[in-house]
């Protein structure tokens, strides 16, 4: 049965959220039996075209991925990633927000950032278009990679953000790289539920980037347990398949017409 985004609120406080980001439509397929989340985030720009930050990536590459993803997609709530540069003022976000609902019939769309984009958000709910927020670590403004909240005036401000989204109707919150009892109070206050990627278990759910729960990304990175190392298996596909071709094993008459 299709989720929907009142099962997801509903599940604060009582059941762990499960998400995964997918940039095609095999993968979504797969993680659409086991997440309750399927996020299409920009992170496809340093995951697939070794961006060096998701600014570069655009609306277009976003609205193609998600089309592709959609088809992967009976079940589980699809999340599209606003790219940089797509939502500096409120008519902006409506009329791109807008684009990628209609193109790629996903459920809700996802903005980084706190009291600058409460007007925004308010905006686009007003239209009925979900958002989910995004806080912490935003990679498509922070220049370095640090985890947030170990400050208190970085502390108050995060708080101050998730208080706002709350008030202008996101129905979540992504928390990432939060700092672990910063993590843990945002998720006691907020009536929402919190997301969190290297954020600790006390978030409501748990979102983790595809290719690096698989052991795909060569990346070690904290936050990260891979569940598999995908990397050695295709690997060893890849030997026995250049074995075989070139001892003329492959193709035999079964793979021939
Ligand atoms: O772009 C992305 O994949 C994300 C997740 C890491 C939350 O925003």
């Amino acid at each position: 049965m299709k989720k929907k985004i009142t099962d997801l609120i509903k599940k604060k406080n009582k059941k762990k959220i499960v998400s995964l980001t997918a940039y095609s439509k095999n993968i979504a397929s797969i993680l659409d039996n086991y997440c309750d989340i399927v996020l299409v985030g920009d992170s496809l720009g340093s995951v697939l075209y070794n961006y060096k930050s998701t600014r570069e990536v655009s609306l277009s590459m976003m609205i193609e991925h998600s089309k592709s993803v959609r088809m992967g997609i009976k079940k589980a709530l699809m999340v599209v990633d606003m790219p940089h540069n797509t939502y500096r003022n409120s008519k902006e976000a409506l009329k791109n927000a807008k684009k990628i609902m209609l193109k790629t019939k996903c459920d809700a769309v996802k903005l980084e950032g706190g009291k600058k984009i409460y007007e925004t958000v308010k905006t686009l709910v007003k239209n009925k278009i979900p958002v989910m927020g995004h806080l912490g670590l935003l990679p498509q403004s922070d220049k370095t990679f640090k985890f947030k909240g170990k400050k208190k005036l970085e502390r108050q401000n995060i708080i101050k953000d998730s208080q706002l989204l709350e008030k202008a109707g996101v129905f979540s919150v992504v928390l990432e790289c939060v700092e672990t009892s910063l993590a843990k109070l945002l998720t006691q206050n907020l009536k929402v539920p919190t997301i969190g990627i290297g954020a600790s278990k006390y978030c409501d759910g748990q979102i983790l980037v595809f290719d690096d729960l698989i052991g795909l990304n060569p990346m070690n990175y904290r936050f990260v347990k891979k569940y598999a190392n995908i990397r050695n298996e295709i690997s060893k596909a890849v030997s026995n398949y250049s074995k075989e071709v070139r001892k003329i094993k492959f193709p035999n008459k079964n793979n021939s017409y």
